[in-house]
């Protein structure tokens, strides 16, 4: 294909690493009957492997924040998707693929900050710190990665590659819908 890939992390080492996040989590919220946040979409598939790990009688609900127009400013992010869930009083944890300029994270702590949970956390499979601008607190990180594009285990490129088992890099994205075409000289 025209994309150069370099598999970061495979599907083992993600499988170790959520296991220890979801040892955690149980350990932390033992008696408390948490209320998982997913990030759509990239949170979808993390999302999906964490709560198997955590042996708790949690709650999943998804929330979709979409910028308007290119990139992710402050202040930019719209709600495409709203909790079903009552959030005040709960014991609220985010769950994000990744976290790189932040800005996504500080919005969905803020909106969801603002319905007065009992607590509000985040847990975030990927951590690109180079690349942060906003100001977030992580509690709960499955890998520092350098600053790299990254596509797989729920990250796209322009909505692709979200079901790769690993994460990849994706050193020069190209034309998604032509994975796996050669390029012509
Ligand atoms: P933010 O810049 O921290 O607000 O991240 C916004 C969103 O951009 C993340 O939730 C991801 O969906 C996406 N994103 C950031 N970095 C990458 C990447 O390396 N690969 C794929 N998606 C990314
Ligand atoms: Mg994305």
């Amino acid at each position: 294909m025209g994309d150069s890939m370099e598999v970061i992390l495979d599907a083992p080492a993600i499988a170790r690493r959520v296991a220890e996040l979801g040892e955690r989590l149980c350990a932390d919220y033992r008696g408390l009957t948490p209320l998982f946040v997913g990030m759509l979409k990239g949170s979808f598939v993390f999302m999906a492997d964490l709560v198997r790990k955590v042996d708790l009688p949690l709650e999943v609900d998804f929330l979709a924040l979409a910028s308007y127009g290119q990139g992710t400013s402050p202040g930019r992010l719209r709600i495409l998707k709203d909790l079903a869930t009552e959030v005040a009083g709960r014991d609220v944890l985010i769950v994000e693929d990744i976290c790189d300029t932040g800005h996504s994270l500080k919005a969905a702590l803020q909106l969801i900050g603002g319905r007065s949970p009992a607590s509000l956390r985040t847990c975030v499979l990927l951590d690109k710190p180079s690349r942060r601008e906003a100001e977030v607190l992580l509690d709960y990180v499955g890998f520092e990665i350098p600053d790299r594009f990254v596509v797989g285990y729920g990250l796209d490129h322009a909505e692709k590659y979200r079901n790769l088992p690993d994460v990849v890099a994706l050193d020069s994205p190209g034309d998604p819908n032509r994975a796996g075409i050669p390029d012509r000289g």
